[in-house]
């Protein structure tokens, strides 16, 4: 086994500030960076603040900026790096700082609720649901996210633009938004809720620019972009633009008392 010592920069702070901190600590074969960051934990800093817990890039709390690059520290191997690199890790840039390497990641859960939940069918017990295999492998890809919100870090939408938090939940709830819009058994039309008008109005869809920067950070490599944003887009458009929707919407206006 061959070890080499690497030179690391950690931030180290809290909600008044903080700095990023050298340290030059020692290297395995076959190590990741959450195990340098424990190195450092254990030997120089032992009031270092990270977040893990599986060690296995399933749970989706190890999340922290590697290089600038939103990356899992578990599943980040060091042997992508040069060993004369110096390896920076600096906690997510979206999320407010609580400690060192840790963030308030509250923006999402909240964002989550603000999504209106699967709606069963009518008359339909649950074990006699039905698909097509298209339709569930459409939702188990968009189903394999382990929420790690580096999708929601990297996002330009919010990541320099705290102002735009409110209204924008993100690439992972509009992928929800989405999931549940294409879900060929969600009843929510019929009870009232319209997905696509809504991905617009409350969860600002239209922010979204197609740059595709969400899915190339996604460590489940789930197609964000491509097979969750765009549809959705498109869905909503062509619902707008419909002649037959927007005559429809014209009937049912001037019905309206
Ligand atoms: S594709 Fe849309 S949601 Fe994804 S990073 Fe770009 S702007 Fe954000
Ligand atoms: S969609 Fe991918 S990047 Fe976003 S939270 Fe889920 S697993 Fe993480
Ligand atoms: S510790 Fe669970 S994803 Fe990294």
């Amino acid at each position: 086994m061959s070890s080499y010592e690497a030179r690391f920069r950690v931030w180290r702070g809290d909600t008044d500030g903080g700095d990023l901190q050298d340290f030059s600590v020692e290297v395995n074969d076959g190590e990741v960076v959450l195990d340098i960051i424990h190195r450092i934990q254990s030997g120089q800093a032992g009031d270092l603040a990270v977040r893990w817990n599986c060690k296995a890039g399933k749970c989706g709390s190890c999340s922290a900026e590697i290089n600038g690059r939103p990356r899992l520290m578990c599943m980040t191997r060091m042997s992508v790096f040069d060993r004369d690199e110096t390896i920076t890790v600096t906690p997510l840039r979206a999320f407010p700082v609580i400690r060192d390497l840790v963030t308030d990641v509250t923006f999402n859960y909240t964002k989550a609720r603000e999504v209106p939940a699967f709606v069963p069918p009518e008359g339909v017990k649950a074990g006699d649901y039905r698909m097509q295999q298209v339709d569930v492998e459409r939702s188990q890809e968009f189903r394999k996210c382990i929420e790690c919100f580096l999708c929601q870090d990297t996002c330009h939408v919010v990541r320099d633009h705290e102002e735009n938090k409110a209204a924008f939940a993100g690439p992972r709830f509009l992928m929800r938004v989405a999931e549940l819009d294409m879900h060929p058994l969600d009843a929510a039309s019929e009870s009232g809720l319209d997905r696509k008008a809504t991905a617009q109005e409350e969860h600002g869809l239209g922010y979204c620019n197609i740059t595709k920067c969400c899915t190339e950070v996604c460590p489940e490599h789930i197609k964000i972009t491509d097979n969750a944003l765009i549809p959705l887009k498109e869905r909503a458009v062509d619902r707008k633009y419909d002649p037959l929707v927007w005559l429809g919407n014209r009937i049912r206006r001037r019905e309206a008392p």
